[in-house]
């Protein structure tokens, strides 16, 4: 037994796409004495990473990496790869214009790998860890194959999906709840799990299956995650119909049940960020592709973007007309812990707020950098949040920070008009003066 793991700690691992995926990992499996070769296009982000600066916001990831680099070689040369016994694709495959799944970057890896990675004498096992629909590992395989020119030798493909959460990427990295592989090769799959087995000495459930079930469960997984949330945000919306009722304790007391199970039951301003808005619209694409009626995973998308609409117009109707008025928005990342605004509800807020003319000032702890890029001079910042509320005459929560927790009604003295809405209801338990609004309450109209 230790024999086995002395010789699977000393294994080369390569790993494409230094995102929050390929990194997390890399530092990770670094920290267990892996030898990792990281390789990214983006020579940008492989200096940073080179200079022990990671090239994006995360908890504990900047720590894990100056602890890393020794076992980290990073680099944009695929050539560096040839040596390494499991290759792990984690590359990004976002939407493209018609809504469909945009497989460029995998595709564009599987014609490096085949041409600058493959050698006779060398059989790395490639496991394509990003999230693709049905059908997509097969045709990364043929693509490697036609690029390499020696088909059908030398080389495995496993799939083998990613469930990590931003903010929690490294925690999730160290324990993940499942392992999902894919693949028609035993002797692949089994590699990649006894990998996995040395990585990991907690047991961690693995899930054998083939290529097309693997790429489906998580597609399965976040439009299921999505689906709780906007059911959870359709409940809020009943709720504030009703005086007294309150969304949380409705969620509290489902949660219970274990056919439902608590978690993902948060009401808000609708979900956000790089996987669930994405991975919802490509399995609906997908879906009409194959001339099945997306029905349920249409209503889903159709209750989240309501949820923006609402909260606007919550503005809308409670300011005695809207030109010029001072708007406050706290919390620009889609969620608490990150600086990532991909999808962020804050950031559609923001643009129907400066298409009605509103003056909008923002705060966030970590992603004002990334909102000026989207912006830049059409709203304010501050990195005082007293500042922001300071003369408002609404002031929207959107993100649930910590510091926002703390907020109390001595901060709102300073609004011209205490309007506050909080689409994650953090002052709920408090008295606040003025007109206050939380999403999936009715203690507005009381
Ligand atoms: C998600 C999946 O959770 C993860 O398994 C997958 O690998 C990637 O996509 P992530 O995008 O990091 O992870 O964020 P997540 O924690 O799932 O939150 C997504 C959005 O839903 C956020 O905007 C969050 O605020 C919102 N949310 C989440 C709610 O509004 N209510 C909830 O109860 C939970």
């Amino acid at each position: 037994m230790n024999h086995i793991i002395i010789k699977m700690s000393k294994m080369k691992i390569g790993i494409i796409g230094a995102g929050f995926v390929g990194l997390s990992f890399a530092v990770v499996l670094a920290q267990k004495d892996f030898h990792v070769i990281l390789i990214d296009k983006d020579v940008r982000k492989i200096k940073k990473i080179k200079e022990n600066e990671p090239p994006f916001f995360e908890p504990k990831l900047s720590s894990y990496l100056s602890k890393s680099l020794k076992m980290i070689e990073s680099s944009s040369n695929f050539e560096l790869l040839k040596k390494c016994d499991i290759i792990f694709i984690t590359v990004g495959t976002p939407i493209g214009k018609n809504g469909m799944i945009d497989l460029n970057n995998v595709i564009q890896v599987g014609k490096e790998i085949g041409k600058k990675v493959l050698q006779s004498n060398s059989k790395p096992v490639i496991v394509l860890k990003s999230t693709v629909i049905p059908g997509t590992s097969q045709k990364i395989l043929k693509v490697i194959e036609n690029s390499w020119n020696k088909v059908g030798k030398g080389f495995s493909l496993v799939t083998n999906l990613e469930f990590l959460r931003e903010g929690k990427a490294i925690e999730d990295t160290k324990n993940p709840h499942i392992l999902v592989i894919g693949g028609k090769d035993g002797i692949a799959n089994k590699k990649v799990v006894n990998f996995y087995q040395n990585v990991y000495k907690q047991k961690i459930p693995i899930f054998l299956t083939n290529h097309e079930t693997a790429e489906l469960i998580k597609y399965a997984n976040n439009s299921f995650l999505a689906t709780k949330i906007s059911f959870i945000n359709q409940m809020a919306n009943i709720c504030e119909n009703i005086p007294s009722a309150s969304v949380d304790d409705i969620a509290k007391a489902i949660g219970i049940d274990p056919r439902i199970g608590k978690r993902f039951l948060n009401a808000g301003p609708g979900y956000g960020g790089s996987c669930l808005p994405k991975d919802l619209q490509a399995l609906i694409s997908y879906s009409e592709k194959l001339g099945e009626l997306p029905s349920l995973l249409k209503a889903v998308q159709k209750t989240n973007d309501y949820q923006v609409s609402k909260i606007f117009n919550l503005v809308k109707k409670n300011l005695n007309g809207l030109n010029k008025k001072k708007i406050s928005i706290l919390g620009l990342s889609f969620k608490e812990n990150s600086d990532d605004i991909r999808e962020s509800v804050s950031i559609k807020l923001i643009k129907k707020l400066i298409h009605e003319k509103l003056n909008v000032m923002v705060h966030d702890p970590m992603a004002i950098q990334n909102t000026m890029k989207i912006f830049g001079d059409k709203i304010l910042y501050s990195n005082v949040i007293d500042e922001v509320i300071s003369n408002s005459d609404c002031l929207i929560i959107m993100t649930p920070w910590n510091e926002y927790k703390k907020l109390n009604s001595t901060n709102f003295q300073k609004m011209k008009n205490k309007l506050i809405i909080d689409t994650r209801r953090l002052f709920k338990n408090r008295k606040i003066e003025g007109k206050y609004f939380a999403v999936g309450m009715n203690l507005m109209k009381e």
